[in-house]
């Protein structure tokens, strides 16, 4: 026996049942990011593995542990892309889109990889649709993609959800905070599990967004990053709250959500719905002051967001209202070999007009053709006997409430339209 091979795990196929989620998720996300002066970018799947190490960070999970990196045949190293803010800022960087125009506002959408444990919402290649809004620092900016987001998933229709802010403050501030943070944490190292231990010396903020209950006791009395704020981090937190509010877009502050990436500073947010189990953020972002000049270009502010489409698409499924409704086109019957030849004709001239129209490949019985016809749900039969031939007419069946006419050959575009 041949063994079938099946997918790799955590790499899932979209099949055609699912498309209409993904066609009206995509479509919303290109009329609303263009109302907002986006415009899209696409960058390659495969970059630099440079790129990634020193642009999400060394110490990273998804650096360390979690990107699919290889030798390519001629010996270099690249990675399949594990995030899209890297790439966009390398393609900002090499094409210097700064001397072009000093505000870029870009927009992509496309598959990621990383290699996680697969479970319910998480996959190893899951896609993003993400923007970046690059050249401003103001709280201005990180408003407008956050409520750009919020008005994108509304209109997705995705059930309830909530926008939780923090601010990580400038690297100064986090600098002199994360002493503070260390201190407290080694104080408490032995109530630590084995990860947040390892944290502690690696990237001690992430103890913060750690999972385990012990580290989450914890966190409760740890010092908070929010209230040791600078004034200025303070009024533009403020200022892009009050503008959030303005929107009409809810928030709530949650102190501990320092996001997976190392290049965030000030602005940070994710959108999360608890309707999606234990993986429940189905957007995350903020701002990133610092990337564009450590990858080589000036320097250039930026504020931005990904959200993870298989998520969403989870959420619209579960909320959607739709039931399957007839598909506008129409199914040809021809009953004869004679019948067969002039229906592949009006087909053609059927899907020359745009209307959709089907029929089967073999001349098959009346009965096969009509179960056919039926289960594609189409809205129209075209049925074609020997009689409608001589007429030069074909019976017009609407499946959907079986009313059935004899329409001419000249008027058929015109039938199977309405
Ligand atoms: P991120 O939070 O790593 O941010 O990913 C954004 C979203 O992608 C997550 O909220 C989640 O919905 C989805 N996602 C991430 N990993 C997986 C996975 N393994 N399976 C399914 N979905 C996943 C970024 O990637 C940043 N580049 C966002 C950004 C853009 N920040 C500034 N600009």
């Amino acid at each position: 026996m041949v063994q079938k091979i099946k997918s790799i795990p955590g790499m899932q196929d979209i099949t055609s049942q699912q498309m209409a989620f993904w066609h009206k998720m995509e479509t919303t996300a290109r009329e609303v990011f263009g109302a907002y002066g986006f415009s899209e970018i696409r960058t390659p799947l495969l970059e630099d593995t440079q790129l990634f190490a020193r642009g999400i960070g060394e110490e990273t999970q998804v650096v360390s542990k979690e990107m699919y990196t290889f030798e390519d045949r001629g010996g270099d190293s690249v990675t399949l892309r594990p995030e899209g803010t890297a790439g966009v800022v390398r393609a900002f960087v090499q094409h210097s889109f700064h001397a072009k125009d000093a505000i870029s506002k870009l927009y992509y959408m496309g598959p990621m990889f990383r290699y996680e444990r697969p479970q319910k919402g998480r996959l190893r290649q899951f896609h993003q649709i993400g923007a970046e809004l690059m050249g401003v620092d103001t709280p201005l900016a990180d408003a407008e993609v956050v409520i750009l987001l919020d008005r994108w998933v509304q209109k997705l229709g995705v059930g309830d959800y909530r926008l939780e802010v923090n601010s990580l403050g400038t690297p100064e501030e986090r600098e002199s905070y994360l002493e503070k943070l260390v201190s407290y944490f080694k104080e408490h190292a032995t109530e630590l599990g084995a990860d947040d231990q390892e944290r502690l010396t690696k990237n001690p903020l992430r103890i913060l967004d750690s999972k385990d209950p012990k580290a989450i006791a914890l966190r409760e009395k740890a010092p908070r990053l929010l209230e040791s704020l600078g004034d200025e981090s303070k009024a533009e937190f403020d200022s892009f709250l009050s503008t959030l509010k303005e929107a009409g877009v809810n928030y709530h502050i949650n102190p501990f959500i320092v996001r997976g990436l190392d290049y965030y500073q000030k602005t940070t947010f994710e959108f999360i719905s608890d309707a999606l189990g234990s993986q429940s953020a189905f957007a995350g972002g903020g701002r990133y002051n610092q990337l564009v000049e450590e990858l080589g270009g000036p320097l250039t502010p930026c504020v931005g967001f990904a959200a993870g489409c298989e998520r969403l698409v989870m959420l619209m499924e579960e909320h959607s209202q739709q039931t399957e409704s007839f598909k506008p086109g129409a199914y040809f019957i021809p009953m004869t070999e004679a019948a067969f030849e002039k229906c592949r004709s009006l087909m053609q001239i059927v899907r020359d007009a745009g209307v959709c129209g089907e029929m089967d490949y073999y001349l098959k019985s009346m009965k096969s053709q009509m179960r056919r016809a039926n289960k594609l749900k189409y809205q129209f039969a075209v049925i074609l006997g020997d009689d409608e031939l001589a007429a030069e007419q074909v019976m017009v069946k609407n499946l959907e409430d079986g009313q059935q006419k004899a329409v001419a050959w000249s008027d058929l575009v015109a039938a199977v339209q309405s």
